[in-house]
């Protein structure tokens, strides 16, 4: 059970280290990375919804919208979830919404030293009875994606090798930070010479139970080999290194 103390002392951590804030009469709430909190950046954050627009869009999705925003000089990604219909309120009435769920696994995978963007606040804002949106504030990180690394002309061999080597560590690590990821498409795996930083954790889950995380990961394994049907040899490649 040593995962098990792990986890407890990371929620003691986790806890110390947010802060919480209520706005607007207490319809908006926003969890603070401690060291992003500031005067400056709660009154900017009353307006987020400008921000997001205003932002160069990175996506947008049905319910959700991705931007890169420049807040208070530093650049920042807003995640914006929807709830665009009442079964999805419904769940966010049991459930964390979808925001506070990546930012609390986010900040787990880098306790457990696996790369994905700092995690900075969560703003939920309710209108209504039920929650209805939800926003995840990250760092943002200025890596290509898996696809164009992989095909970088200049080095293209040399970047397959250490992908294989780091795909390898990151789906051991995975494994024994008890986290499935749930959509290993390449474009939520963000490259750079040294590292894969791991984005888009809407559908990332921390499992208790040892048999679904195994399910969960070979369900993350077989995607993240899709992202190589147009080329065999690769497919072949990873299908080896995971295998293993
Ligand atoms: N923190 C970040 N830094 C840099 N780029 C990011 C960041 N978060 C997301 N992106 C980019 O935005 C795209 C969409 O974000 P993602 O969370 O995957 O949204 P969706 O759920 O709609 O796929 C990603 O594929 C990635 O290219
Ligand atoms: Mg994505």
């Amino acid at each position: 059970m040593h995962w098990f103390h792990k986890y407890c002392d990371f929620v003691k951590w986790l806890n110390k280290q947010t802060l919480r804030v209520k706005m607007r009469r207490g319809k908006q709430r926003v969890y603070f990375n401690k060291g992003f909190h500031s005067q400056k950046n709660l009154l900017s954050l009353e307006h987020i919804d400008e921000l997001v627009d205003k932002g160069e869009i990175l996506k947008r999705g049905n319910s959700t919208t991705v931007s890169k925003v420049e807040l208070n000089d530093q650049t920042v990604v807003i995640k914006r979830y929807n709830t665009n219909s009442i079964w999805s309120g419904i769940k966010q009435l049991v459930k964390v919404t979808y925001a506070y769920n990546c930012w609390f696994i986010a900040h787990w995978l880098r306790w457990n030293n696996i790369s994905t963007p700092k995690p900075l606040a969560v703003v939920e804002l309710k209108l209504g009875f039920l929650w209805k949106r939800s926003y995840l504030i990250t760092e943002y990180a200025p890596f290509c994606s898996l696809d164009d690394f992989l095909q970088d002309p200049t080095h293209s061999e040399i970047n397959i090798d250490k992908t294989e080597q780091r795909i390898r560590v990151l789906f051991s690590t995975l494994r024994k930070a008890h986290v499935s990821h749930g959509d290993f498409k390449s474009s939520n795996l963000l490259c750079l010479q040294d590292d894969i930083c791991l984005v888009d954790l809407d559908h990332a889950y921390f499992h208790f139970v040892g048999v679904m995380l195994l399910l969960r990961l070979k369900r993350d394994k077989k995607r993240f080999l899709k992202n190589f049907n147009d080329s065999s040899k690769l497919q072949e490649r990873f299908r080896k290194v995971l295998s293993k």
